[in-house]
């Protein structure tokens, strides 16, 4: 559930006003209302619109026992570490496509007064990110539209192989601001392509970043975070599993070509850890 200072970053999607907590809900100055599931988080989507890029249950569920088993601690940690250098120690943060809420936390450990928020449009995940950390709090939304936040409320956005919203990201940052963005790269999880049919990183990619943001952000550092990982075949299905690769392929079908190899299979995570400065405008 958001608390009073969270309350205070999001505004109605269907006008500008803030919202009040009222019994199990939040409420706008015109009476729009939106329930606080009994999980937790707030959908603040209407009509029942869905991104159809949503992570579904069985994602969600992987996602939770991939991250769970530590594989991408050291990810976490770069990011908290960056977190504690580039915001301060009060700083809203806010996560696009933050799926478990796993970064968002990591994040939030590091910077001991700040608050949280979640932005996801899958309900799975959502239930997870709403109890992911004592300071934060999620809320249902399409990250393509809109954002129902405040202008200039967040110090940090965080964008972890989630959809992008270049101007959202702007808009809602402070002037002084950052935004930190993970992108996995050609070598991430290369020795998977083959025996598994993972999808291969789209090699325009990293240029689809930049064309995104190029117009409201300047790239103020990008740091490389390749290691080797050692995965059990039941790793290696929960992998498949939350991966666009999950979406063409039935599960029992990558369980049987993950349970084909020898395991503990070594297997590299490569990511580009990018910090981003919102441009002023005329720079
Ligand atoms: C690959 S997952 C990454 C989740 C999290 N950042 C992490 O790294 O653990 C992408 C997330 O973005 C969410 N997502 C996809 N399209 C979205 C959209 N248009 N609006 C909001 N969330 C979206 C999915 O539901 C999913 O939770
Ligand atoms: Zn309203």
């Amino acid at each position: 559930m958001p608390s009073d200072r969270l309350l205070s970053v999001l505004t109605c999607p269907h006008c500008p006003a803030g919202f009040e907590h009222i019994r199990g809900a939040l409420r706008c100055a015109n009476r729009h209302t939106f329930d606080i599931a009994r999980h937790g988080y707030v959908s603040l989507l209407t009509g029942h619109r869905r991104a159809p890029s949503a992570d579904s249950a069985d994602m969600v569920r992987c996602r939770a026992s991939f991250l769970g088993a530590g594989h991408y601690d050291p990810l976490a940690r770069t990011l908290a570490e960056l977190a504690g250098e580039l915001a301060a120690p009060d700083a809203t943060v806010l996560d696009a496509g933050a799926g478990t809420g796993h970064y968002l936390a990591a994040v939030l450990d590091a910077l001991p007064r700040a608050l949280g928020l979640g932005l996801d449009s899958s309900v799975p995940a959502l239930r997870a990110a709403a109890r992911a950390h004592a300071r934060a709090a999620a809320a249902g939304w399409d990250v393509w539209q809109p954002w129902p936040v405040r202008t200039g409320c967040a110090g940090l956005v965080l964008n972890v192989f989630a959809p992008r919203n270049g101007p959202e990201f702007a808009r809602v940052l402070t002037p002084d601001g950052a935004l930190l963005v993970v992108t996995p790269t050609a070598r991430h999880l290369r020795e998977l392509h083959g025996p598994v049919g993972l999808l291969a990183v789209d090699p325009r990619k990293e240029e689809r970043l930049r064309r995104a943001l190029e117009t409201h952000f300047r790239v103020e550092s990008t740091e490389p975070l390749e290691y080797t990982m050692r995965l059990t075949a039941e790793d290696i299905t929960g992998l498949a599993g939350m991966s666009p690769t999950a979406r063409h392929l039935p599960a029992a079908q990558l369980r049987a070509r993950a349970e084909r190899l020898r395991t503990p299979v070594p297997v590299t995570a490569s990511f580009a850890v990018s910090v981003h400065r919102p441009l002023r405008t005329g720079q």
